[in-house]
């Protein structure tokens, strides 16, 4: 297990490029399941999420070649096996692979998948989609089994937009005898870049994107070549470095739209957004002003975006409140921010911020993916040396990110203990 040790930074200045979107090929990955061809996916980044996935696909048989950012997986020799429970427990994701391989096999065990320590994160949404696509549903000793003698399309109206599970019934529908209708579904650019990867490989998905999917059933899909999107959230999170280090950067690879919720909050903390021809500069127009923030199912504000953007709350001017509704426990960075020297007061699901002058280095505690990217963005601002350790969980969803930081300016190193 490593440490990030991080300096206090000057304004990062320079280029960045952003990588595919861990969140996109999380999905892609799993859906490759459900064809006995070739599948090439492009702009993959090898983080430890990935490589868990890719794990989980070989312990079922699957052959994967790797490239520099891409990967070719086949699935042809495949069979339903149990998961391993090692890999499942490390990624929330993995629950992803039971709609493909119940649609391939029409059978599959499975543990309850581990992840983040964000919340409960149930997978009832998930279950309720196949059960009502006439998958018999059991759970015995933390294993759940799925079986069907055929999934049938159904119309499915999901109480949360859940991605995992709009994801998870829309692979498991591709195949359906009938059409599926998806109501209240998740309608995040992960589901979209999804949706085409499945039509690619001769799915019939309309409608991803809006809150509605239909899915008419096929009987035979087949491999494809596909580019995964930009990580508007690895995009959002060099935005917000930029802004505390008073900065001036341009993204690479990134799409605009896509980042559309946290651009627009920004703006008003001060935070400037502008294209350019190579991607989106990001620059400081004026002292950091406080806002109040609303984490929201895309395209409102997104919960993995909410560490991060404290930590530039806990340098800006007034007061502000962050107010959590997607997930019930992902404040563990606060404790965290506060040993910095942050001002910042909880009351159940929201979080009060008031700006101080100046925060400083000590040793701190990554508790899950983005309260890690928050204590790095802090870090660059707070006098003297940060210590970050358990950067495992930053590794999971960052890609070479001390590389990229380095390379604009940022006084981050790692050192192995
Ligand atoms: C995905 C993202 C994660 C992001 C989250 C919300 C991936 C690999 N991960 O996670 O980074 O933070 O979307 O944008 O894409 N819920 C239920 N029952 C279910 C499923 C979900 O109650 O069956 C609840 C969850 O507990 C949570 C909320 O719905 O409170 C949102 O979860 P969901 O959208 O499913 O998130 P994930 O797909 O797990």
């Amino acid at each position: 297990m490593g440490k990030f040790i991080i300096e206090k930074s000057s304004p990062l200045r320079g280029r960045i490029k952003i990588s595919g979107a861990k969140n996109s090929v999380l999905p892609i990955l799993a859906a490759t399941i459900l064809t006995d061809k070739s599948c090439d996916i492009n702009e993959v980044p090898f983080l430890k999420d990935v490589e868990t996935m890719l794990e989980l696909l070989n312990s079922l048989g699957a052959e994967i070649i790797k490239n520099k950012d891409s990967v070719i997986v086949s699935c042809n020799k495949i069979s339903n096996k149990e998961l391993p429970y090692d890999l499942v427990k490390k990624i929330r994701a993995s629950f992803l692979i039971a709609g493909p391989v119940l649609a391939r096999f029409g059978i599959v065990r499975i543990q309850m998948p581990g992840g983040c320590p964000i919340g409960v994160r149930p997978v009832d949404l998930h279950l309720k989609g196949f059960s009502l696509m006439g998958a018999k549903i059991k759970q015995e000793h933390g294993v759940i089994e799925i079986s069907t003698k055929g999934l049938k399309g159904a119309d499915i109206y999901l109480d949360f937009p859940s991605v995992g599970a709009t994801e998870n019934i829309m692979m498991a529908a591709v195949m359906a005898k009938g059409v599926t209708n998806i109501s209240n579904c998740a309608v995040e650019p992960e589901i979209v870049d999804l949706a085409q990867f499945l039509n690619q490989m001769g799915a019939k998905i309309t409608g991803a994107g809006s809150d509605n999917i239909k899915i008419i059933g096929t009987d035979i899909l087949n491999g494809c070549k596909h580019t995964i999107i930009p990580d508007r959230i690895e995009a959002g999170t060099y935005m917000i470095a930029a802004g505390i280090t008073k900065g001036d950067i341009i993204m690479q690879n990134v799409i605009p739209e896509h980042l559309k919720p946290v651009t627009a909050k920004l703006k008003e903390m001060n935070v400037m957004t502008e294209e350019t021809s190579d991607g989106i500069r990001v620059y400081c127009g004026g002292n950091l002003k406080n806002v109040d923030v609303k984490t929201m199912p895309f395209p409102g504000f997104p919960t993995d975006m909410q560490a991060q953007f404290m930590s530039l709350m806990t340098v800006s001017k007034g007061t502000g409140i962050v107010n959590e509704t997607v997930f019930e426990n992902r404040f563990m960075h606060v404790g965290e921010l506060n040993r910095m020297g942050a001002d910042i007061k909880l009351e159940s699901n929201s979080a009060i911020v008031t700006g101080v002058k100046k925060t400083m280095g000590t040793k701190v505690k990554a508790t899950d993916l983005r309260a890690g990217a928050a204590l790095i963005i802090s870090a660059l601002a707070a006098e003297g040396e940060t210590e970050i350790s358990d950067i495992y969980h930053i590794e999971r969803g960052y890609y070479k990110i001390e590389e990229k930081l380095s390379k604009i300016g940022a006084n981050i190193k790692k050192i192995e203990d």
